[in-house]
């Protein structure tokens, strides 16, 4: 499995899925670059994404909000005081770790040790300092569990302090405390100092939810696992404005229908879990995970938060404006309009770029097509043939006798609806790997007698079966297998 995970790294990296960023200069930690096929797959994902969301739901409408923000918003959303790992350095290795990541670990080496007591021990230890915010115990219990750096082989080690994830950077030409911006860490800010300017605009109606997607930046310690944990990452983010009282329904409704979403594509469910959270954010009061079963692991996804009224409280408090939505419904225990409230809000997060590597990896097969003459296997990237980034390559069978040209004059009918793809170099069943590689669902071979009587073959991805069809139905063809 862990094969699986590194031929997936540079399958990604050899057919223009993700670089890692600045390549020709060692690269920049945690941060990747989406290639031509990567951002294709991107934006698909995207597309599914919003449609499921936005444009199937009367009650949702989506915003594009901008990444620089009022630097007061971090401070009322607990951004600024709270969103903090705890971070310990090594003197020796002058390497910086996660205290809490290092103890994980520990707590797992113990668990593949079969030390399945000391790995609980040191699991409750480690939540009650993580809880009070003890971060001299958190030294303590690395140095008495004897924990090393990997790099140095040292545990002479720093105290442990809290180090806040956001980037920060300053706006305006004079740099002084008052100009510092940040990088947004999460785009769901974005929505609730939208949520009036929304709902007044479209004259929403609670219940009513603001969609968005776009870029986040942590300044995340260690990054690991290649596009899992990356410090430029992008969100698609929707937050759910309810009546207080009525979010636990509402949690439940999304936390069904956000797996529903995901195993449509035709995952299979074995491969994903809901987690359930017990120590909660600042904000929430409830939060399940939806974790995807990666090689490493299950590994979170997407999360549902029931966030309370928490944040358009916080905002009114901070900016001094009211963020109350008048409810004109008549509530039956006092026959008079709900009137005047604060929203509850539930919402649903997931990162895109997990989405991403997820969809890569359960799409990765190596096919062994071996028979009894000869060895032989492909690669093929099976993705819903809806995300696939190229949904038909055209290929003329030769470079001549005007075939390229009829093949180009096909393309020409199709282009504006489907993302295709022309080659006429190497042999046809060269070129069919290299369509499987990235996950084409057709391939379409012009020869002579499509000159004749405009007929072509087309040959499908997963079967790897060809029939020859009228050039005519090609649209309806691809159309009902790559439509949403
Ligand atoms: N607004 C809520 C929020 O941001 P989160 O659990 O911190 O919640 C939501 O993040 C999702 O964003 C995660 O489930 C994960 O998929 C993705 N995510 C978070 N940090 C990430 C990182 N450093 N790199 C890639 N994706 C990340």
């Amino acid at each position: 499995t862990d094969d699986l995970f590194k031929n997936v790294i540079a399958h990604a990296k050899e057919y223009g899925f993700v670089f890692p960023s600045s390549e020709i200069y060692d690269g920049l930690s945690a941060v990747y670059d989406y290639g031509q096929f990567g951002a294709e797959l991107k934006n698909n994902i995207k597309t599914y994404w919003w449609k499921a969301m936005v444009q199937l739901n009367e009650n949702i409408v989506g915003i594009d909000s901008a990444i620089f923000m009022h630097p007061k918003i971090w401070k009322a959303s607990g951004h600024v005081d709270g969103f903090s790992d705890p971070m310990i350095d090594n003197k020796d290795s002058k390497k910086r770790y996660r205290a809490d990541q290092l103890l994980e670990d520990k707590i797992a080496k113990y668990d593949e040790e079969g030390k399945t007591n000391e790995a609980e021990e040191l699991q409750v230890e480690m939540d009650n300092a993580l809880k009070a915010e003890n971060l001299p115990r958190l030294r303590e219990l690395i140095i008495e569990h004897n924990i090393k750096c990997p790099i140095s082989g040292t545990a002479n080690w720093t105290e442990v302090r809290q180090f806040n994830l956001m980037f920060s950077t300053q706006m305006g030409a004079v740099a002084d405390e008052a100009d510092v911006v940040y990088l947004r860490p999460e785009t769901a800010q974005g929505i609730f100092v939208n949520y009036l300017n929304v709902q007044k605009s479209g004259r929403m109606k609670i219940p009513f939810g603001i969609a968005q997607i776009g870029k986040a930046f942590r300044n995340e310690v260690i990054a690991r696992q290649f596009i899992i944990r990356m410090r430029e990452f992008e969100q698609m983010e929707m937050q759910f404005f309810v009546r207080p009282g009525t979010q636990k329904e509402w949690f439940d409704k999304w936390k069904e229908t956000r797996l529903k979403w995901h195993l449509a594509l035709g995952t299979n469910p074995d491969k994903y879990r809901y987690h359930e959270h017990t120590k909660l954010a600042h904000y929430a009061d409830a939060a399940y995970d939806i974790e995807f079963e990666f090689p490493f692991g299950f590994k979170e996804v997407e999360g549902i938060h029931s966030r309370t009224d928490f944040d358009l409280s916080q905002h009114q408090q901070y900016s001094g404006k009211k963020m109350q939505y008048f409810d004109p419904e008549i509530d039956p225990a006092t026959d008079k309009p709900y009137g005047n409230y604060i929203p509850y809000v539930i919402e649903t997060s997931i990162g895109l770029d997990r989405m991403f590597l997820l969809t890569m990896i359960n799409a990765y097969e190596e096919e062994d097509l071996s028979t009894d003459e000869k060895q032989d296997s492909r690669t093929v990237l099976r993705l819903h043939p809806a995300l696939a980034p190229v949904k038909a390559a055209i290929f003329p069978l030769t470079k001549k006798d005007g075939l390229p040209e009829k093949a180009r004059e096909i393309m020409d009918k199709l282009k504006l609806d489907f993302n295709l793809q022309y080659e006429e170099k190497d042999a046809i069943g060269k070129r069919y790997r290299r369509q499987d590689a990235i996950g084409t669902p057709f391939c379409i071979t012009v020869d002579h007698q499509t000159l004749e009587d405009n007929t072509v073959t087309i040959r499908h991805r997963d079967s790897m079966e060809q029939e020859r069809v009228a050039a005519d139905n090609l649209d309806k063809i691809i159309g009902d297998l790559v439509s949403w």
